[in-house]
């Protein structure tokens, strides 16, 4: 695998990272990484501040690397290669049960299946009470305030919980993911509300996390990002193994830099995970029966394997009017590749990917999207804002303009294709003509679903350091409603002109409103609901008949339709392959009726 950090500079950043920190406690376990800080619960703040700058890039560390004339990696003191935690028989959990808590994104979801492996290896158990757990944890987000108010909310209730217990039943309390990033130290030293600290790119380091606080009772925190953990060699334990869909990460962190994210922050330098593992992975996952995989990536389509020789050194191709806010990055095996990798595991199983970034859309993607039936005709474009002005001081690398017309090359190369989008209202500076210009933006793209987010202010972005956070939040909440309404005002046009039409549902289990009927999603992602009733196979008309189970293809005529999802009536079961083959009859029927 690619370290992208050389022995030299990795050895050194453990270095730096071992000389400045002045625990004491470290003497007491001389095999512990280096890069990890045990902390007494009272320390003085100054040493706080002193190990939080060791400990997280900062917006220089950047802007430092972003310029050409340096080494990619100089001067990050945080960055450590994936091969510095120790063996997980070192620490053995001794089947102490352990209670998880997700918060966030998919890949949340991901990393806490991550998690689970990485614990389960090393002896710990699952716990699906948190009143029996010895050890609670919450993967975390830190993308918004309020993302971030939930989980304190939370914090408080695991420490009065562990309060109550008292010695009686003694409990850790764990903080996971891109909180525990943004966070570090802090945490503990201020507030005293977790035992462990654990970012995103430390989980393989938490059984030792957990061993050690348990023996010394005090706070252990690793905060290390790294350049190169993928977690490639960790299996994933599924939080849901009857769920016909699974997620697979392929790549971590962003470079993108958007001037309002912490994710770069928090998550990171971008780095991809070998396609053969990836394609392994979802082998198995075809074995075990799944149906549907998703592809998951903070930028999931500027995927760039490096970790094999045979790759060529072309310069990357990026959607027509975009362009990186880094240096331009050659060679590698790219998304496409790995999406028509991906696509003849199994040809029956829809493949999907989630969250990419418009400038990553170079026609050889869209061409395998459009070559594959099994790989979903759902696109998500984040567009942010719908001006130019805002869309520059966001630092997003692209016009209103140049969206627009990806937007239209995307819907002739794929026709049919359902768009999605994510918009932020009342950005810094963005004006209510700047609003207007969004609203106009969705009334021309006219998306099937759209996540739309008020502007939240995020410390160490460089919209924090630069930029005013000037919209009154009343202002923004107003504009927030207006987009939300405005979406949802064109899904429901949308899904409408659909009643009527055929669509391949796969059913992923009860509707939340009944037991009696199925829940499933189509092409698109947009949730079908239908009655679970016996079904022949391959057409209406056939003689036995069985009830469909989750992970089946049932072809159902949609009857109704708002703007968020569909009702109708199933009509018979199918393949993946078989409704692409009848599709196509029909097509060739309509042409030649013409
Ligand atoms: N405030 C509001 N929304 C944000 N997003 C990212 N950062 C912020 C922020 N500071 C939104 C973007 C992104 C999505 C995952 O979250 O729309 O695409
Ligand atoms: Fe954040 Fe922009 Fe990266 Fe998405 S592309 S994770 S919005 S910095």
């Amino acid at each position: 695998m690619a370290t992208g950090l050389g022995r030299s500079q990795r050895f050194l950043s453990c270095m730096v990272t071992f000389q400045k920190c002045n625990c004491g406690v470290l003497s007491k376990f001389p095999q512990l990484s280096t890069s990890t800080y045990l902390h007494k619960a009272r320390s003085s703040s100054e040493r706080i501040k002193k190990s939080i700058s060791q400990t997280g890039p900062s917006l220089t560390d950047f802007l430092r690397k972003s310029q050409p004339s340096q080494p990619a990696l100089q001067g990050v003191d945080n960055v450590m290669g994936s091969g510095s935690y120790l063996g997980v028989h070192l620490f053995p959990g001794n089947n102490r049960s352990v209670y998880i808590e997700t918060y966030g994104c998919q890949m949340n979801v991901n990393d806490t299946e991550i998690v689970r492996s990485i614990l389960k290896q090393s002896g710990f158990v699952n716990s699906s009470s948190i009143e029996k757990a010895d050890v609670v944890l919450a993967m975390t987000c830190a993308i918004r305030e309020g993302a971030e108010d939930k989980i304190w909310r939370r914090l408080h209730y695991f420490k009065a919980l562990k309060k109550r217990r008292g010695k009686r039943h003694s409990l850790k309390i764990g903080l996971l993911g891109c909180m525990a990033e943004r966070l570090k130290h802090k945490i503990i030293d201020q507030e005293q509300m977790v035992d462990v600290v654990c970012g995103p790119d430390a989980y393989k380091d938490l059984p030792r996390l957990l061993v050690v606080t348990s023996s010394s009772n005090q706070a252990a925190v690793n905060v290390q990002l790294s350049l190169e953990e993928t977690y490639a060699d960790v299996v994933p334990v599924r939080l849901n193994s009857d769920s016909p869909s699974a997620f697979v990460s392929v790549m971590r962190g962003c470079d993108n830099m958007c001037t309002y994210c912490i994710v770069p922050f928090t998550r990171g330098r971008e780095r991809s995970r070998p396609l053969t593992s990836i394609v392994n992975e979802i082998n198995i996952l075809s074995e075990q029966g799944c149906k549907e995989v998703t592809l998951l990536g903070q930028n999931v389509n500027s995927y760039r394997d490096l970790s094999s020789e045979e790759h060529t050194s072309s310069p990357t191709q990026l959607s027509a009017g975009f362009k990186t806010v880094y240096k331009p990055k050659t060679g590698g095996k790219r998304f496409a590749e790995l999406l028509e990798a991906v696509a003849l595991v199994n040809p029956e199983m829809r493949i999907r990917f989630t969250s990419p970034h418009p400038k990553d859309f170079p026609d050889e993607v869209l061409d395998t999207i459009n070559a594959h039936p099994n790989i979903c005709k759902h696109i998500h474009l984040p567009a942010q804002s719908g001006n130019s002005g805002v869309l520059d001081a966001m630092g997003r690398g692209y016009t209103r303009e140049a969206y627009l017309e990806l937007v239209e090359h995307v819907r002739k190369a794929i026709p049919d294709v359902a768009l999605s989008s994510d918009f932020i209202a009342g950005f810094c500076g963005e004006s209510e003509e700047a609003h207007k210009d969004t609203l106009s933006l969705m009334d021309i793209v006219k998306y099937n679903f759209a996540f739309c987010f008020p502007y939240s202010m995020r410390q160490k972005t460089r919209a924090y350091h630069r930029l005013e956070d000037n919209i009154p939040k009343e202002v923004k909440m107003k504009r927030h409603e207006e987009l939300h309404a405005t979406f949802r005002k064109h899904a429901e046009v949308r899904h409408m002109s659909q009643v009527g039409e055929r669509h391949l549902i796969l059913v992923e289990g009860e509707s939340k409103r009944s037991s009696l009927d199925w829940a499933g999603r189509n092409d698109a992602n947009t949730k079908v609901v239908f009655a679970n009733e016996p079904l022949s196979y391959g057409s209406e008309n056939g003689k036995e008949k069985v009830l469909a189970k989750p992970g089946d293809y049932v072809v159902v005529q949609l009857t109704s339709a708002t703007s968020l999802g569909f009702k109708g009536k199933a009509i018979y079961r199918s393949t993946l392959q078989e409704f692409e083959e009848q599709r196509k009859k029909e097509d060739r029927n309509v042409c030649a009726s013409l």
